[in-house]
């Protein structure tokens, strides 16, 4: 992977990505969260460290990587953005590819939740904060602010409207409804959406060859 990158576009800069599925508990034995595996946000990890970058990866799931990279393991959405903003601080970019859970159960019982009878169970959710909008306002000048867009209809509409809601210079979107795309698989078929340039449509193809892409347009907004 490193000849894909001969001229290391990135480097001497630092690269914030996130990865995986945030858990959030329920009690001391049980958590919410989705079928991400984290194979995106890593492949992204791989493909900045062999641009040159160097890489912090906030995961809230664990898998093989280089040692080059530093990975921080986290578990729910509040500790990955605790994380995330110490890290900002001296980052050049955000990559947000964690699949993000957006509620978490409103008071973790301190104790295993027990069934009564045969009673309904109702989970009371709130809100988690937005990693990607919460960095996104804080950006500063020179820093370059990626997310995801995880869509099953509108897609460059919607990814549009995140992009201007959450203050990113760029947004992967991809249609998880379609072939080749989305959670738990090896490839992923997506369209890159900024602000200034018309959407740019990428053919399925491997992850870690979509990763390339993103960071290749990454080095480009870097410098633009
Ligand atoms: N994201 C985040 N924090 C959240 C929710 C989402 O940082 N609490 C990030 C994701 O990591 C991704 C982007 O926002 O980079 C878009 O996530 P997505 O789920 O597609 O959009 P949402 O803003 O959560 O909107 P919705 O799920 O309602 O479409
Ligand atoms: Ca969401």
């Amino acid at each position: 992977q490193d000849a894909v990158f001969e001229e290391k576009p990135l480097a001497g800069k630092k690269v914030v990505i996130t990865a995986g599925g945030t858990r959030e508990p329920i009690d001391p034995v049980r958590y919410l969260t989705n079928k991400s595996s984290g194979k995106m946000g890593y492949a992204l990890a791989e493909a900045a460290r062999a641009a040159g970058a160097t890489v912090t990866l906030v995961a809230a799931t664990s898998r093989q990587v280089s040692p080059a990279i530093q990975v921080i393991l986290v578990g729910d959405t509040r500790e990955m953005l605790a994380a995330v903003q110490k890290e900002m601080a001296t980052a050049d970019v955000y990559i947000g590819a964690a699949a993000v859970s957006d509620f978490r159960v409103a008071e973790v019982a301190d104790h295993k939740v027990k069934k009564h009878g045969d009673e309904h169970m109702i989970l009371d959710l709130v809100q988690n904060p937005d990693i990607l909008k919460t960095v996104g306002e804080a950006k500063k000048p020179r820093q370059v602010v990626v997310g995801f867009a995880a869509e099953t209809e509108n897609l460059v509409e919607n990814a549009q409207a995140k992009l201007v809601k959450k203050h990113a210079d760029l947004i992967v979107a991809n249609n998880v409804l379609e072939e080749g795309a989305g959670f738990n698989k090896d490839t992923n078929k997506v369209t890159l959406v900024t602000a200034d340039q018309e959407p740019i449509q990428v053919a399925a193809k491997l992850k870690t060859e979509v990763a390339e892409d993103i960071i290749a347009l990454v080095a480009d907004l870097l410098t633009s």
